[in-house]
């Protein structure tokens, strides 16, 4: 099989679908791997480092020239769909629900395409399920932003200048994010606290050595077969906030993470309950893309309301990209080599996880979408 992995494009991405070391072992599989110039060169891997396992590098203009598979990490854009060789395979993060007309011209060129948000929550899908790996890095990034904007110390010091006690961290949303979100946390010193709806989360945060907020607001049902969290009824929901609300006045740094797929992220954190935080306290809201979990959140900027800071990072991801590229392409190579018989690239629409990933095929979109 020939694989293709062009340059990222989007504004601030510096990751790569595949590092070297998974190149090594496509290669040793028998493949032909061929790379764009500079690929890699963002996430610390140069052209050298691919050439001395065997892949070739190319400009874009031959990148797809007979190739059967293109892997990248963000959705191409129309004109780099538009570029795609008929009848090739793409496998990348598509947002495939926002993206219709980019799918309706992946049809066009006759494109397979699956889309890396669909891996299904399986366990034999661990192993190539992007959004975990990535959210474990914006986990721990998020961490390190909100410290770096904290004007306090996380962990407690003893000085000659005096003991300085150690600041206190909030997590919100204790799914894979959150739970290294508390891990690094922890790790810097902080004491840390979370809350989730999810009673799996509850037993998480507590192995982790963080104390959990609201007991009470744990519900048996609010965990779906596939471990996500289900949308919480009104009451449920105001009961959360009064929780929420009651512990914010006695923290330093909050990190939100918490997500309900298909739907906008609950809003957890009213402007109103901002303004019960202590002066100097920090917000880093990690569902800032789907809306946020503070009301007064925007998506990619830095709000101060005088007292408090809120932060609303876009692709923290992209900010780790060495280990951030190196987990993403492990999930990408454990994929591909689960898709590949004999050799060739085998898309069985019947098969349990290439099934729900397949976005486009035959000409035809497969899912619906909000845009
Ligand atoms: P996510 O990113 O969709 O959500 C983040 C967290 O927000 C979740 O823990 C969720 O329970 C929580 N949340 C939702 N509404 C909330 C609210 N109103 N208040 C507080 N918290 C709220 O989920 P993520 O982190 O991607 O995964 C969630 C779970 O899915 C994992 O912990 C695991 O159990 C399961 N999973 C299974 C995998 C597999 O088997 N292949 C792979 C990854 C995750």
């Amino acid at each position: 099989m020939r694989i293709a992995v062009p340059l990222e494009c989007s504004p601030g991405e510096q990751r790569v679908a595949l590092t070297p070391d998974s190149v090594a072992r496509l290669v040793k599989g028998g493949h032909e791997v061929r790379l764009q110039a500079g690929a890699g060169e963002r996430a610390g891997f140069p052209d050298s480092a691919y050439e001395g396992v065997g892949a070739s590098i190319t400009s874009l203009s031959r990148l797809h020239a007979d190739v059967n598979l293109v892997c990248r990490v963000q959705p191409p854009s129309l004109e780099e769909a538009d570029a795609l060789p008929q009848g090739v395979a793409l496998v990348s993060l598509l947002a495939p629900t926002r993206n219709a007309s980019l799918l309706t011209a992946l049809a066009a060129r006759n494109v397979t395409a699956l889309a890396l948000e669909l891996v299904p929550r399986i366990t034999r899908a661990q192993s190539m399920d992007v959004l975990s790996s990535q959210s474990t890095v914006a986990g721990y990034k998020a961490v390190l932003v909100g410290a770096a904007a904290l004007p306090k110390f996380l962990p407690m010091l003893t000085t000659a200048a005096g003991t300085v006690s150690p600041a206190k961290v909030f997590v919100i949303g204790a799914g894979v994010a959150g739970l290294q979100a508390i891990a690094t946390a922890r790790r810097l010193g902080g004491i840390v606290s979370a809350f989730d709806v999810r009673p799996a989360a509850r037993e998480q945060v507590l192995s982790l050595g963080a104390t959990f907020v609201a007991d009470e607001l744990v519900a048996e049902g609010a965990e779906t077969s596939g471990g996500y969290a289900r949308a919480q009824s009104d009451d449920a929901a105001t009961r959360t906030r009064a929780a929420i609300g009651a512990h914010l006045p006695t923290v330093d740094l909050v990190i939100t993470t918490a997500q309900v797929p298909g739907r906008d992220a609950p809003r957890l954190i009213s402007g109103a309950m901002v303004a019960t935080m202590r002066v100097g306290s920090v917000v880093v809201d990690l569902a800032a893309e789907s809306g946020g979990n503070c009301e007064l959140t925007r998506a990619g900027e830095t709000v101060h309301t005088g007292l408090v800071t809120i932060i609303g990072p876009v692709n923290l991801p992209a900010t780790v990209p060495f280990h951030a590229s190196q987990m993403f392409s492990r999930n990408v190579h454990t994929l591909i080599a689960h898709l590949t018989k004999d050799g060739a690239l085998v898309i069985d629409p019947a098969d349990e996880i290439a099934g729900p990933m397949t976005v486009v095929r035959d000409g035809r979109v497969l899912v619906s979408s909000d845009s």
